[in-house]
């Protein structure tokens, strides 16, 4: 295989700049037929290089004269043309087949819809073109098609005409004013229902919203609508930023590779963030429909008007509008409770990601296949880089830094490097060993140790990164620590600064004049994405968990409290074991501790995931972490039960299926009680479990019961609730994604046989992406005991359906593939097993896609 590998280092600025670009489709039931006219102009000397990609090339012409085919040079990915005039005007006339297009990549077919992807480089599998992020240019596009099955035809920007055509066509012309590089253009066609609102901006604009879906879903986009208006105005009273032009459409997809895609003016969504009912959708799904119409939304002025110079610089558009995302839930619902998720999200993938083979800075220095470059490294580490930029400068110093990013780049394709360059200069500061963020991968590791004497108090810090494939010898990272110090009575002591400056590799803090020996908290907010290694005493954990007022502290000391009791069931015997008394009656504590938010307790009461107690161990035996895991669940509910019961009980009485913080709160409460039941006594607690599965009005409730019973021991239950809601939801294919991934994360000891029968299921496709996450992934990803499994099966399922997979839709293929880059973390045994599987596909022909996870993850004894 040639080396295919992009490099940084390398970029060249185009050697062509696009003036304009005239665009005509023609789509027909089995081709497309793109007709492309593009004004050129020479910016340096060199041969004009056009990308493609499963194009067939009709004819081209140059300032109106036919070429012939020795006038120019067609490769398989490019069309160049050596010798060109400085200005020049080309029509390109290209075929395509949206109807094959499996990758959905490009111009596809999704149900009876024509959409497009465009993000990273699908604009040249439409047309040939400068496919690259620091080529801007004005799109006017001409769409036609039969009108009957086709009648809504859309693309960016504003509709300037339309008209019928013959043989029962139509034709519209949309002309978007805004220059924008080629992966922001989108392109739909169908028949579709359109949902409409408006929006009346700050300087008193009325713009026209609508939502487009499948006909049949208008009642399912209310959320959807509510959160777009709602971030359009909190980006204008936070950023200042208002919304361009005179429309902004939304569509929604079934099929589709990622969440979103901020395409100007059209966006298109995974209806899966987009269509919302209380009785279809859990409180969670409105919770992620909310942030991606927001993240989509935000992306107009982070991302689109200001925009990326090359593919390394993916986080300056993503890391940002990521935090701003975040920013936008904490203000929308619980700050706590949502800082509390993302960092949930972040020790989840991230972590293992920056530990595992594919880990990667967060502007990455090298690639074979952007695509594999859309990371948890990328997007959520480079959102808490950016955090770290705001808690540095302040609220205020941060929004300078922002208006003047705005005013020096509007309409530019730029750097990360440029980013930090207007933060710097807005505020005065340097931040050059902050930037450190972006090169180095890895996730740093930061020891503290204290000492207390005579009303001084020093803190010794060492921090310390474990090496990564593109850098062995890191430098140390510039670390803000937020911090607070409490008396032993739990009030919280004045301090001057909150933040403490990690900046050397081992540095030390003093505090004096106290009357005696503070309660430290360190890393409030989680405000840098390190693991802090502090060793703190039970007592003080408790202490935390019952003083602390920043709420991510309070829930980091819950699950280091729960952590620290697992990892002793680990290393001790099981029935030696037992779960401290001093734990359980602070969690009793929170559970009935109604002074706090619903939903903070049940954070509170979620004992750490597989992943948490992974991370904290040098090499993962799957099975006994899952046994302590369990045993700890049951204990806990056993000593809780009177309580949960209680509590669940009063909560189902009140509960009013309402849709607001507060309701999600109290039912989030309510199914961590009924889960506690369940685990430590099912016969007792499956009554409730049942009869809230009947009488659910909302998805949040049915599900988690369901789930409940999916799990349970009782198979006549178990399959009865497996074919009631399949009956309930056979037409809501959004609905059937939950019933799928519930089997599939099935604790049960049958459920890879269970899966394998489900991929025959006739609302299985593997096609569809959200079905393959829903089944697939979600065996592989998330559930850990049975992917895991000792004989290997778990392994060798996924490599077979890699093989298959990889030639419909290499994207997902390579995301689906994740689990075989963790390997190194796992026994002995389960690593001679999943290398067997990289092995045997490694020896294959692969997509570029999947060929580079395989092929790194190979690379051993590197690092
Ligand atoms: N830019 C999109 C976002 O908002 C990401 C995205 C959507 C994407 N579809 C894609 C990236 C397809 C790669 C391929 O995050
Ligand atoms: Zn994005």
């Amino acid at each position: 295989m040639p080396d295919t590998t992009v490099y940084l280092k390398n970029y060249q600025p185009p050697f062509f700049s696009v003036e304009t670009i005239n665009l005509n489709f023609d789509l027909y039931d089995d081709h497309a037929l793109i007709s492309n006219e593009l004004k050129l102009t020479r910016q340096h000397e060199g041969p004009l290089h056009l990308c493609g990609d499963e194009l067939e090339l009709v004819s081209v012409h140059m300032n109106g004269q036919k070429l012939d085919q020795s006038e120019y040079i067609l490769q398989p990915d490019a069309l160049i043309i050596e010798n060109c005039p400085d200005e020049l005007t080309l029509n390109i006339v290209t075929r395509i087949y949206p109807q094959k297009n499996t990758q959905l990549s490009g111009l596809y077919r999704s149900n009876h819809l024509f959409c497009t992807q465009c993000e990273a480089e699908g604009f040249r599998r439409i047309t040939y073109f400068l496919d690259r992020p620091d080529v801007l240019t004005t799109y006017t596009t001409r769409i036609s098609a039969e009108k009957k099955q086709y009648p809504i035809l859309l693309s960016n920007g504003n509709l300037i005409d339309a008209g019928d055509a013959e043989d029962g066509r139509h034709w519209v012309v949309w002309k978007d004013p805004f220059k924008k590089p080629s992966y922001l253009f989108a392109l739909v066609a169908g028949n579709l229902a359109c949902v409409r609102d408006q929006f009346v901006t700050c300087s008193g604009r009325s713009i026209d919203l609508r939502i487009y879906v499948e006909p049949g879903n208008e009642d399912k986009c209310t959320h959807a609508m509510e959160s777009l208006k709602k971030s359009m105005r909190w980006d204008e009273e936070v950023y200042g930023r208002e919304y361009d032009l005179d429309i902004f459409m939304i569509v929604a997809v079934s099929d589709f590779n990622m969440g979103a895609m901020e395409n100007k003016g059209l966006n298109i969504f995974n209806s899966k963030y987009i269509l919302a009912r209380p009785d279809t959708a859990t409180d969670q799904d409105f919770a992620d429909v909310e942030g991606v119409v927001a993240h989509e939304y935000f992306h107009n002025w982070t991302g689109n008007r200001v925009t990326c110079r090359d593919w390394f610089q993916l986080s300056l558009k993503e890391g940002l509008t990521v935090f701003r995302d975040q920013e936008f839930s904490r203000d929308m619902n619980s700050r706590d409770v949502n800082r509390i998720m993302d960092v949930r999200v972040l020790r989840n993938s991230q972590f293992p990601e920056d530990a595992g083979t594919m880990a990667h800075p967060v502007r990455p220095e090298a690639y074979q296949e952007i695509n594999n470059f859309y990371t948890a490294t990328v997007y959520n580490k480079g959102a808490e880089v950016i955090r770290m930029q705001h808690t540095l400068l302040g609220k205020e110093g941060f929004r300078r830094g922002m208006d003047l990013y705005f005013n020096r780049h509007d309409g530019q394709a730029v750097t990360i490097d440029d980013f930090v360059a207007a933060m710097e200069d807005a505020n005065h500061i340097d931040l050059t060993q902050f930037k450190r963020w972006y090169s180095q991968a890895g996730t740093p590791e930061v020891l503290v140790t204290s000492n207390y004497a005579q009303g001084e108090l020093t803190l010794k810090m060492q921090q310390y990164c474990p090496p990564t494939p593109e850098c062995h010898d890191k430098k140390p990272f510039h670390i803000p620590i937020r911090f607070a110090l409490f008396d032993s009575k739990g009030q919280q002591l004045a301090i001057e600064n909150e933040i403490l400056e990690l900046k050397e590799k081992e540095q030390s803090f003093t505090f004096k004049g106290l009357s005696e020996k503070p309660v430290l908290s360190l890393l409030r907010e989680f405000s840098a994405p390190i693991k802090l290694k502090q060793n703190l005493s039970q007592d003080e954990l408790l202490f935390l968990l019952k003083y602390e007022v920043d709420g991510f502290a309070k829930w980091d000391a819950a699950q280091n409290l729960i952590i620290n009791s697992i990892k002793d069931c680990l290393n001790l015997h099981a029935n030696k074991w037992q779960i401290p008394s001093a734990l359980i009656s602070a969690l009793k504590h929170v559970l009935l501790d109604e002074s706090l938010d619903a939903d903070l307790r049940a954070e509170l009461l979620t004992p750490p995931g597989f992943e948490d107690i992974a991370m904290q161990l040098e090499s993962v035996d799957v099975g006994a972490v899952e046994k302590a895991r369990d045993f700890f669940h049951q204990q806990l509910g056993w000593y809780l039960y009177e309580e949960a019961q209680m509590l669940y009980q009063q909560l189902w009485t009140s509960e009013d299926h309402r849709m607001n913080g507060p309701a999600y709160g109290r039912r989030k409460l309510r199914n961590v009680c009924l889960w506690l039941m369940m685990k430590a006594k099912e016969s007792a607690a499956l009554d409730k479990c049942q009869q809230q599965f009947i009488a659910a009005q909302t998805m949040t409730d049915q599900i988690a019961s369901f789930s409940l019973l999916v799990n349970s021991t009782n198979q006549g239950l178990r399959e009865q609730a497996i074919e009631d809601f399949y009956k309930q939801w056979s037409k809501e294919d959004l609905v059937l994604d939950k019933w799928f991934t519930i089997q599939a994360i099935s604790e049960l000891p049958e459920t890879l046989n269970h899966v394998k029968m489900l991929l025959k299921h006739s609302a299985f496709s593997i096609k569809n992406p959200n079905k393959v996450r829903a089944l697939i992934g979600a065996f592989c990803m998330g559930n850990p005991r049975n992917f895991h499994a000792i004989d290997g099966s778990g392994y060798s399922f996924l490599a077979e359906i890699l093989v298959t997979l990889d030639k419909i839709n290499p994207q997902i293929a390579a995301r689906l593939a994740n689990p075989f880059t963790r390997w190194k973390r796992y026994d002995q045994h389960r690593q001679r097993l999943m290398r067997e599987q990289l092995e045997r596909l490694g020896k294959m022909e692969l997509s570029r896609d999947l060929a580079e996870v395989i092929s790194k993850s190979l690379l051993v004894n590197e690092v």
